[in-house]
């Protein structure tokens, strides 16, 4: 047998984590998920995703940020791997072991990583050669986010999140994210969202030609102008000091700041690699926030990576 035609006992997948560059939310639907139009844009945090043949079904979180993760049935990542089986017709167990260093429950879609990462480790493990549409149409029945983090990039997002569209996007950009202590809950923070606006009349979101034209010429001023987030009231209602974080690093110099979906990281936009450091150590040294990580975006959706991980 040639090593070619030797069957792999593990399949080792990177996924980035998300952020939102427009989040726009319109009314609450009778499913009782909103109407979105957003726009993702995948950032180079990674999570690894390793699944390996095994004699039953196993899940093991580990890497810098392994904490608060659930690693029970519960876990998005065992779900995707139980749909997937359940989709190629496989009676094959396998061990899932997640290298996390997404932040978690921070707003930059963690646990929708991981079960994209999943859903293409063991489409190749299993040999069942799914298509893009077969795998998205799984994701989406997985989570609204899971769609967007095999497809990385930067997309549009309509529907509750799911339906993907191309946008025309130049550029690489730069990050800074501020994590803070706790999470926040993506549920809590819609209704807190439709509290905060109950009364007013929510119409159909539409993508916003600024957004639009600031990414179609690459303008990292124009872009950090046009950054939007209608869940932001609603993270800061429920976590004011998120409100001083974004004050903090506008003051600092960035270009633009705003809070990852629901939150509670907050991404602020900067001019370049120097910035970044600069805006970096200076949210560290005002204490404001509990952890400070550089990335730049776009970056590639859930990909296969050679061979597994031993660390
Ligand atoms: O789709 P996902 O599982 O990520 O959604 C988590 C929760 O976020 C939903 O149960 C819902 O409360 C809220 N949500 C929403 N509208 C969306 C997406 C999410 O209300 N478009």
């Amino acid at each position: 047998m040639t090593s070619a035609t030797v069957p792999s006992t593990s399949a080792t997948v990177r996924v980035p984590a998300k952020i939102n560059l427009e989040l726009l939310v319109g009314p609450r639907r009778e499913d009782g998920f909103h109407s979105l139009s957003t726009v993702y844009h995948a950032v180079s945090l990674f999570d690894e995703v390793t699944v390996s043949y095994a004699d039953e079904w196993g899940l093991e979180v580990g890497g810098p940020r392994a904490e608060g993760v659930p690693t029970d049935g519960t876990n998005l990542a065992a779900r995707a791997a139980q749909r997937l089986a359940q989709a190629g017709g496989v009676d094959e167990p396998v061990h899932i072991r997640i290298r996390k260093d997404i932040p978690v429950a921070g707003g930059m879609a963690g646990g929708s990583a991981d079960a994209a990462a999943t859903l293409v480790a063991c489409d190749h493990l299993w040999g069942l050669g799914m298509t893009r549409e077969e795998l998205e149409e799984l994701a989406a029945d997985l989570g609204s986010d899971v769609p967007f983090l095999l497809a990385g990039g930067t997309a549009m997002g309509s529907s509750r999140g799911e339906v993907l569209a191309p946008v025309l996007a130049r550029g690489t950009y730069h990050w800074v994210l501020a994590i803070s202590e706790g999470g926040l809950s993506t549920p809590a923070v819609y209704a807190e969202c439709d509290r905060l606006r109950r009364g007013r009349t929510v119409t159909e979101p539409r993508p916003s030609p600024a957004m639009m034209q600031a990414l179609r010429n690459g303008d990292a001023r124009a872009l950090g102008r046009a950054l939007t987030n209608d869940l932001q009231r609603a993270s800061i209602s429920l976590m004011p000091e998120l409100g001083d974080i974004l004050e903090a690093g506008l003051e600092f110099g960035a270009l633009g700041g705003i809070v990852s979906g629901s939150g509670p990281t907050v991404a602020f936009l900067v001019e370049g690699n120097e910035a970044a450091l600069d805006l970096a150590v200076s949210l560290t040294a005002s204490g404001t926030v509990r952890d400070v990580r550089r990335a730049t975006g776009p970056a590639h959706g859930a990909h296969l990576v050679a061979g597994p991980r031993l660390d």
